[in-house]
C-alpha cells in the first residue's frame, strides 16, 4: 500500500515570469500559484525552459536568477504555507551536457529535470543518460509520452530507466491535452509500470488549462488510486527530500472497460 503523503508536489511548470513561453509577468507567476493551490498541491519546483547549450552563458542564467528572485520573494507573501522552489527543464542539445551547476538542479536535490529537442528521440539517449548519472545527477526525462519515436514496445523507454533516469508524465497527456496518441502512448507506460512522476507542465498565464484534476481522476478512474497517490503525492515529495521515488505497481488499465462491457452484457 503506498504511503500517503497530504498534498500534491509538481516539479514541472514555467512559473518564472518572462523567461520563456510560461508566465509573462508576476502577477501571471502568482495567479498560477494560486490555481495550482487551490487544487491541492503543498509544493512546487518551477523549471523554466533551458538548453544545455547555452549553460555556459552567465547572462542567461543571470536573468534567471533575477527574475527568479522576483517571484519568489512575492510567493512567499502571498502564500507563506507553500514550499517554493526552482530547477530548470534542460534540453540537451549537446552530447556531453556539463550541469555540475548546483542551479541547474531541481530544487537543490540531486535530480535534473531534462528533455530531448524538437520532440524526437535522438541517437545514444541511455548512453547521455548514464553519463549524467556518472557524473552525480538523477535525470529525469520530462514527458515521455510525448516523443515521436518511442517504439510501441517502449524499450527506448526502459532503456532509459536502466541508465539510470526516472520518468515524469504530465497530467494532460492522460486526458487528450496533446491528442489522442500521446493518451495512447501514456496509458501504456502507466499500464506498464514505467513512470515514477506526474507533474503539470503548467505554463502559467492566462486561458492555459490546469489538468491536475483531470489527471487524478482519470487514473482512479481507471482503479488506480494507489498509483495516483505514489505518481502526484508521494513520489514528488519524496523528490523534494532528496530520495528516490517508489516504484509504481503496473496498472491494468483494461480492466475498467471489461467490467463496463460485463454491465451491459448484464442490461
Ligand atoms: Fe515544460
Amino acid at each position: 500500500m503506498a504511503r500517503v503523503s497530504s498534498g500534491y508536489g509538481d516539479f514541472h511548470s514555467h512559473l518564472v515570469p518572462g523567461v520563456d513561453d510560461g508566465a509573462r509577468t508576476l502577477d501571471d507567476s502568482l495567479d498560477a500559484i494560486g490555481r495550482m493551490t487551490d487544487a491541492g498541491v503543498r509544493r512546487i519546483v518551477t523549471t523554466p525552459h533551458l538548453r544545455a547549450s547555452r549553460i555556459r552563458d552567465s547572462g542567461t542564467l543571470a536573468i534567471m536568477d533575477r527574475q527568479w528572485k522576483t517571484v519568489k520573494t512575492a510567493a512567499s507573501e502571498r502564500y507563506p504555507e507553500l514550499e517554493f522552489r526552482r530547477g530548470f527543464e534542460i534540453k540537451l542539445d549537446v552530447p556531453t551536457p556539463d550541469l555540475s551547476d548546483p542551479r541547474l538542479r531541481l530544487g537543490g536535490t540531486q535530480f535534473v529535470l531534462v528533455e530531448w529537442p524538437m520532440f524526437q528521440v535522438p541517437p545514444r539517449t541511455p548512453e547521455v543518460l548514464a553519463k549524467l548519472r556518472e557524473a552525480g545527477c538523477v535525470p529525469i526525462v520530462a514527458h515521455p509520452e510525448r516523443y515521436d519515436g518511442v517504439d510501441p514496445e517502449l524499450e527506448v523507454v526502459r532503456a532509459w530507466k536502466d541508465a539510470g533516469a526516472y520518468l515524469q508524465c504530465n497530467y494532460g497527456s492522460l486526458v487528450g491535452q496533446y491528442g489522442a496518441s500521446v493518451a495512447y502512448v501514456a496509458r501504456r507506460m502507466l499500464a506498464s509500470g514505467l513512470l515514477d512522476y506526474l507533474s503539470s507542465d503548467f505554463h502559467g498565464r492566462p486561458g492555459y488549462r490546469f489538468y491536475l484534476e483531470p489527471g487524478v481522476s482519470e487514473v482512479r478512474g481507471l482503479g488506480g488510486d494507489e498509483q495516483a497517490t505514489l505518481l502526484a503525492k508521494t513520489n514528488p515529495t519524496r523528490l523534494f527530500q532528496g530520495l528516490p521515488p517508489l516504484p509504481v505497481p503496473r496498472l491494468d488499465v483494461a480492466k475498467p472497460l471489461v467490467r463496463q462491457m460485463r454491465t451491459w452484457f448484464r442490461a
